[in-house]
């Protein structure tokens, strides 16, 4: 694993959709795992200005997103399917057919997420799966007790959860209590794994996920098994790790970032 605290959140997104972005100029038919949520909003942001303003090009990648409500359609504004549209899918040129998400509307929806891992695996696996972390700890919509080899399945939000989210919904009734997630054992067989948290309030679960134990009550914590993960901070969802030296120590000593941090030091002097 490894961790990378930049000054703000907006540098720190600004390095996640770099990321993104190497990726799909290296591999232009990459497979690009997705997470929505309001930490994402500044890396699909960026992403629609590489777009447009370098022609970054997304027709050839195919995309599978973590979860979707369950019981909301694609339409609903809530809808994962809606944010996707919204922020990234209808502003830049990727392939509406090659987008996928869970359907929270199916009628059986064990096999739904029995025909989401199939679909996966069809696609050859996932090069790269962009992950937030919940104010539980989950990944994904995993939640506390989540097993390691999990696969993608209907999961039951816990309080935490539904606290975090229901500033987007207009009353408790409205908020669905079940979604259909990736399993942490489907996140895990990524080949790359990318997670930002920005803000002070996701700081002990951060710490709890990168330096605490490997536990299923902290799902996040499954990451540190992952052989090329990268966690991505802004200086408060870092604010409660000890080892922050030596991972700012890493950063700037590792030729792999030198390309970015030479353009984050160009940008910042204007
Ligand atoms: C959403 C998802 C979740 C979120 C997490 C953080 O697709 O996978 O794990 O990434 O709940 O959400 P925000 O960014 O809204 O704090």
């Amino acid at each position: 694993m490894e961790v990378i605290i930049q000054p703000s959140a907006s540098a720190a997104a600004d390095l996640v959709a770099w990321i993104i972005a190497g990726q799909l100029r290296a591999h232009p038919r990459s497979v690009l795992g997705l997470a929505t949520g309001s930490t994402m909003g500044g890396v699909y942001s960026r992403l629609v200005d590489m777009h447009v303003e370098e022609g970054l090009d997304f027709s050839g990648c195919r995309t599978f997103n973590l979860d979707e409500y369950v019981g909301l359609p694609g339409e609903h504004p809530n809808s994962y399917r809606h944010y996707m549209n919204q922020h990234l899918f209808n502003k830049v040129n990727i392939d509406l057919r090659n987008t996928h998400l869970p359907n929270g509307m199916a009628k059986d929806l064990a096999a739904e997420c029995e025909k989401y891992e199939r679909l996966i695996e069809q696609a050859g696996g996932i090069d790269l799966q962009l992950l937030g972390i919940g104010r539980s700890g989950h990944i994904g919509f995993n939640e506390p007790l989540s097993s390691f080899n999990s696969r993608t399945r209907v999961e039951s939000l816990v309080p935490a959860t539904i606290e975090q989210n229901l500033q987007f919904f207009e009353g408790i009734e409205q908020m669905p209590r079940q979604a259909i997630t990736m399993g942490v054992g489907t996140i895990l067989e990524c080949r790359r794994c990318v997670l930002l948290a920005t803000g002070r309030d996701k700081a002990e679960m951060v710490a709890r996920a990168v330096e605490g134990p490997l536990t299923s009550m902290v799902p996040a914590s499954a990451l540190q098994m992952h052989s090329a993960s990268t966690v991505v901070l802004d200086a408060a969802a870092g604010s409660q790790l000890k080892g922050a030296q030596h991972y700012h120590w890493q950063f700037e000593n590792d030729a792999k970032w030198k390309a970015f941090r030479g353009a984050a030091s160009v940008d910042a002097r204007g």
